[in-house]
């Protein structure tokens, strides 16, 4: 069928190489390893940590952590091997047209906005939080309507959304030393937490270190886990079911490993530096959350972590408040990477959409000066400063989750697929243990999901829904790879192109 045309591997690369759409080649495996640090370490632990371990998992929320960690090692082992043996901007996307067919390829790329532009919009109120907060901390408090918990309108989350999108206009190499400043900054201070934590541990903190499952009734309804609805079991909170529901929602502190096979096209060694990438941040990052969730929960009883700032007034409650605000600042500095990032990746997976014509091509132009997409950057900051002014943080998070984890089974399975189909492509890095470990990623990334609750699965299958009508009035007639001349027939009769 036609919606299931595919764009062969050669074509995607041969795209890349026409001047007015060419990005330039210039990052190597370390800045690939800070970017993906850079949108790492974020909300996930500066904020989900003290809220996970108080309501779902308790100390055993580092266990969570591990959890979590195991499912995204899976999925990014598949990420690794598909950004090696196909260079090209747009990630999961670019991936799902080379095996799947246009039409997964168009609900793909439709559900990373979910992951992308969503998850920079939450980042960005969750950044106005802390900057707010800090402010108030020397006295320069700014009014409710713009800030806090429930603004009119989020002021600083939309500023900062502006300032950034500037910078990426401005060009990647320009984005990608502001990052590692900022990175740095972040990286010092969760290790600051973790070293001078540990002098603040008490043992008797840890036990128990699974409490003992309780049935909640706050958890009922469309708030319920899916899991538990379709298996009729009493919602529960804590003990070792409340550890995987508690991973399912810790899932959006690794969320941005992927976005580093995004900047693949900007890669001088793309089949060595990518998977070099993508590997090594989601490494770091296990290690330092695991070390982080055991020193907060051990600094202060489970039960009495904050929700908003764990991290800091765990050290306020200890009686070191000057050490909480230097926290504050470097969660402020660990934000603003997680958002210039995000947005990134949402320009490249939206350019790389345009550029086969399933979205308005004339976005896709390449500034000449700048050398980046500035124009659909523009339009992705614009729409990104709209979300940011208006959403709040708490349930967006979960769907950001469901559909990052729905672009990560999309992807094991597309490892498989291409692996038979194009058994001949070079391939820089290979997942180990095919198909084992590609079917586990998929099993697990399923599991994680039916973790997630009702409502969270019902606005999943309602944007998804708009994404399919939005292709059959627009992609399906506009698609380049159906035009005469640039499929994939045009290819086998032509193959020196
Ligand atoms: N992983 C990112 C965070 O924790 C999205 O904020």
């Amino acid at each position: 069928m036609e919606i299931f045309r595919t764009k062969s591997v050669e074509q995607s690369i041969r795209d890349t190489e026409a001047p007015e759409h060419q990005l330039r080649k210039r990052l190597t495996a370390t800045d690939l390893t800070v970017f993906g640090i850079g949108v790492i370490v974020g909300t996930g632990i500066f904020v989900l940590t003290g809220q996970v371990a108080r309501e779902m998992a308790g100390p055993a929320v580092a266990v969570s952590f591990v959890v979590a960690g195991i499912v995204c090692g899976l999925a990014a082992l598949c990420y690794a091997e598909f950004a090696s043996t196909i260079p090209v901007a747009g990630s999961a996307y670019t991936f799902s047209f080379a095996t799947l067919g246009e039409f997964p390829a168009w609900v793909i790329g439709w559900d990373l906005t979910l992951e992308l532009a969503l998850a920079a919009a939450v980042v960005a109120v969750g950044w106005s939080g802390y900057f707010a907060s800090l402010l108030s901390s020397i006295g320069l408090g700014l009014p409710a309507s713009v800030a806090g918990d429930d603004p009119v309108v989020n002021i600083p989350a939309v500023l900062i959304v502006l300032i950034l999108t500037l910078v990426l206009v401005a060009g990647i190499k320009l984005s990608s030393r502001i990052n590692l400043i900022l990175v740095a900054t972040k990286i010092a201070v969760v290790l600051l937490v973790i070293v001078a934590g540990l002098f603040f541990v008490k043992a008797a903190n840890y036990t128990p270190f699974i409490p003992e499952a309780v049935s909640t009734a706050r958890v009922e309804g469309l708030k319920a886990p899916l899991i538990q609805v379709l298996f009729g079991i009493t919602p529960v909170a804590f003990g070792v079911i409340g550890i995987f529901s508690a991973a399912a929602i810790v899932f959006f502190a690794f969320i941005g490993f992927d976005i580093v096979a995004t900047a693949a096209e900007e890669t001088v060694e793309p089949q060595r530096d990518v998977p070099r990438g993508i590997i090594g941040s989601l490494a770091i990052c296990t290690v330092l959350y695991v070390a982080v969730s055991l020193v907060v929960v051990g600094m202060q009883r489970y039960d009495r972590l904050s929700t908003s700032a764990p991290l800091s007034d765990a050290f306020v409650a200890v009686g070191h408040a000057w050490l909480a605000t230097i926290i504050s600042l470097g969660a402020i500095a660990g934000l603003t990477t997680v958002v210039l990032v995000l947005l990134l990746g949402q320009t490249r997976v939206l350019f790389a959409m345009c550029r086969d014509g399933l979205l308005p091509r004339p976005l896709a132009k390449v500034h000449p000066v700048y050398g980046t997409p500035a124009r659909l950057t523009v339009v992705v900051g614009l729409v990104t400063t709209a979300l940011a002014g208006f959403v709040s943080f708490g349930e967006l998070a979960e769907l950001v989750n469901i559909g990052t984890l729905f672009a990560f089974v999309v992807v094991s399975v597309g490892v498989l697929i291409l692996r038979r189909t194009r058994p001949d492509l070079p391939r820089g890095f290979r997942v180990p243990l095919v198909p084992v470990l590609p079917v586990a990623s998929v099993l697990a990334c399923l599991y994680l999901m039916l973790n997630l609750p009702v409502q969270t699965w019902l606005r999943f299958l309602v944007w998804m829904v708009v994404g399919v009508l939005v292709y059959f009035v627009y992609g399906y007639r506009h698609s380049r790879v159906a035009a005469p001349g640039s499929g994939p027939d045009a290819e086998r009769a032509d193959p020196a192109g």
